[in-house]
């Protein structure tokens, strides 16, 4: 029976990992929070040495953007020395490792979507401390994966950001609040069963380096309201509105990610619109 630990396993990508892989017959060892600190390597190898899986997926991140920017010596020490701390141990125990990066470490000024040949370029502290997780995870052993994916939505709602933009557009539109949101901003929007699923077949597959992991297809997070308020049939006003690209925080402006690598290993990407059906009526939205 193959073995996965899972980092994060409360998380809202982690929590549809611990399912899909229970499901698929996997042993799945979850490692939460209260037992380790990513940042702690002393506790990622204790844990680790415990467990001995065949893999061990990394999701804790530090990923509230703009907290990142202030401390970005934290964003740091989480995201990029933390993911050095577990591929590393996982190395040095005979296990392969699984980071989740971010559509953040791109610049997002290119036109077209990225792919995973487009050399890193972030543009702020969130998306700097990626891209070095990416590199220490790659470098500790060229057999281990990273796993990009974009503004995820998944039925745990993100522990690190307080939920996610599906729900706070819900929330909003059922309170009767009107809606503004910024229509110059390109993403992938990912659906964690999805990811989760893709991971999976990645995992089987026994592939390693780079792979763009979102749903198909992009849009702005004007689109994504748009669709969300249609799919669910709540009537609330929605107004456009601009993105201040004169803020400290720098933000790609297309960050959409090219999907043609997984694809062409006949991983199945629904598209986000569709992905977000299922996870409405998983959520009992609709
Ligand atoms: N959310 C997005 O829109 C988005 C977009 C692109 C990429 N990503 C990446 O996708 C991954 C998963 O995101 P998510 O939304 O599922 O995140 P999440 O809901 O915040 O889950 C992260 C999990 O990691 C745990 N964790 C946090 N810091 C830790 C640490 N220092 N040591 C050990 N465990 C720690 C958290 O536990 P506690 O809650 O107990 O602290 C939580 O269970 C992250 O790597 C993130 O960078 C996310």
């Amino acid at each position: 029976m193959s073995s996965v630990s899972i980092i994060g396993p409360n998380g809202q990508l982690g929590s549809d990992l611990v399912k899909v892989f229970s499901v698929a017959g996997w042993k799945v060892v979850p490692i939460t929070h209260g037992e380790i600190s990513v940042e702690n390597p002393e506790s990622v190898s204790g844990a680790l040495k415990i467990v001995r899986t065949d893999w061990v997926i990394n999701t804790a991140a530090f990923h509230k953007v703009d907290e990142c920017e202030k401390d970005s010596q934290k964003a740091w020490e989480i995201n990029a020395f933390g993911a050095k701390n577990v591929a590393v141990a996982a190395r040095d125990l005979g296990m392969r490792a699984v980071f989740i990066s971010s559509d953040y470490v791109y610049s997002g000024n290119k036109e077209d979507s990225y792919s995973e040949c487009d050399l890193v370029s972030p543009v702020n502290a969130y998306g700097h401390s990626k891209a070095g997780g990416e590199a220490v995870t790659l470098a500790a052993n060229e057999k281990n994966l990273v796993i990009r994916i974009a503004s995820v939505f998944g039925a745990a709602g993100s522990s690190g950001k307080g939920g996610n933009f599906v729900e706070t557009i819900i929330n909003k539109a059922k309170a009767g609040e009107p809606l503004s949101v910024v229509d110059d901003i390109l993403m992938s929007p990912t659906y964690t069963v999805d990811a989760a699923q893709k991971i999976l077949e990645l995992l089987n597959l026994n592939q390693s380096g780079t792979f763009n992991a979102t749903n198909s297809g992009s849009t702005t997070w004007f689109g994504f309201a748009q669709e969300i308020l249609k799919q669910t049939k709540l009537t609330t006003e929605l107004n456009s509105s601009k993105t201040n690209w004169e803020s400290a925080l720098k933000r790609p402006k297309n960050s959409s990610l090219d999907i043609k690598k997984i694809e062409g290993l006949s991983i199945s990407s629904p598209s986000w619109s569709e992905g977000l059906s299922r996870y409405l009526v998983e959520k009992g939205h609709i």
